[in-house]
């Protein structure tokens, strides 16, 4: 198979869950929390909690399909509460939780996801001692996607942000969580620690390799083809890789920091692409990427392994 059957397939699989568990579900609350997920998005963590397990254990990614719906629903939860931060309008192509009911409603529509998540774990069919731990990684990522976050925030103030402390935002806002995607399914299947500890790395250099990604395509893609606001970093005054290595050859993003017309976009894409910036970022994830792909070399040969180092280059290749 494919990688883009596959996805396609396991896509399918989180959607009819998805439908089951929250197509119908009732009153305002409940409805704001099944919004994000009934609007679609790629489902790239349950497909990598799906491929780890059967990587470590064919046959296994039946018995752990709550786990990599529960990945989904962290995943959502914390789009919901990143939407609030960035003051986003949009979000898989529809108006933003916040934006459709109101910020208190948006809270607790997150706080529903990311404790639900932990009951669909809880559900999975494999030993308990196995989702003991996997309940603890996955604990364990949400405070660290915290800490991510509130670097993200705390760096759109500064000037004089590093590369080495933006790696590290990343690493915390969206690489554990791959991490645990690809080390919650490898556990659950009852992998070796030493696969699992290699496919949790697997994940979180791939994961970082994506939010680079995600950095360009925020700059690069109409909202059409995204879902999502444009150049909602610029906006926002984030610190990024672009923005970094931009300010180091004296392009300076910071009066971009307001409302921007498609004109003041364009305008910077043309400065970007002309300062070079962009392929040295690209490099910055090609290197993760490998790194990332290095790591589960370890693992004996199969289609699921090769369907991981695909994943992992679709990472970058994507255009959203
Ligand atoms: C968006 O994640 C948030 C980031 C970590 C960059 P995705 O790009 O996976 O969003 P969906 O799930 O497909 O909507
Ligand atoms: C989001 O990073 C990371 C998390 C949701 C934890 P971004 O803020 O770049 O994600 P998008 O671009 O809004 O999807
Ligand atoms: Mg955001
Ligand atoms: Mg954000
Ligand atoms: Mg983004």
């Amino acid at each position: 198979m494919d990688l883009k059957d596959y996805l396609d397939s396991t896509a399918l699989q989180v959607d009819r869950l998805i439908n089951r568990y929250f197509g119908n579900v009732a009153g305002e609350l409940g409805k704001a929390s099944a919004h994000l997920l009934l609007a679609g998005g790629k489902r790239f963590r349950p497909a990598l909690l799906l491929l780890s397990a059967d990587s470590v254990r064919k046959g296994s990614s039946i018995d752990v399909m709550p786990a990599a719906l529960a990945l989904e629903l962290t995943h959502s939860f914390t789009l919901i509460h990143d939407d609030i931060m960035d003051a986003d309008a949009f979000r898989r192509g529809v108006p933003t939780v916040h934006t459709q009911w109101d910020e208190p409603t948006a809270i607790l529509a997150g706080d529903v996801l990311f404790a639900t998540a932990f009951e669909f774990i809880a559900m999975a069919d494999t030993p308990d001692h196995a989702k003991v731990r996997a309940v603890s990684m996955l604990a364990r990522t949400c405070v660290e996607i915290c800490e991510g976050q509130h670097m993200d925030i705390s760096f759109e103030s500064r000037g004089d942000v590093l590369e080495g402390e933006y790696l590290t935002m990343v690493e915390k806002k969206t690489g554990v969580l791959y991490a645990s995607a690809a080390g919650i399914g490898a556990i659950l299947a009852g992998g070796k620690p030493a696969h699992a500890d290699a496919l949790y790395a697997f994940g979180k250099g791939i994961g970082m390799a994506f939010q680079i990604q995600d950095d360009i395509i925020d700059l690069m893609a109409p909202s059409k083809v995204s879902g999502k606001d444009r150049a909602s970093d610029l906006r926002e005054g984030k610190k990024t890789l672009i923005s970094i290595k931009a300010k180091e050859k004296g392009l300076d993003l910071e009066s971009y920091q307001k409302p921007l017309t498609n004109t003041e976009i364009d305008d910077v894409i043309g400065q970007i692409e002309e300062s070079g910036v962009l392929t040295e970022v690209r490099d910055m994830a090609r290197g993760l990427i490998s790194m990332g792909k290095q790591r589960i070399a370890i693992l004996p040969a199969s289609e699921e392994k090769q369907l991981l180092m695909d994943l992992a280059d679709h990472f970058l290749a994507r255009s959203f």
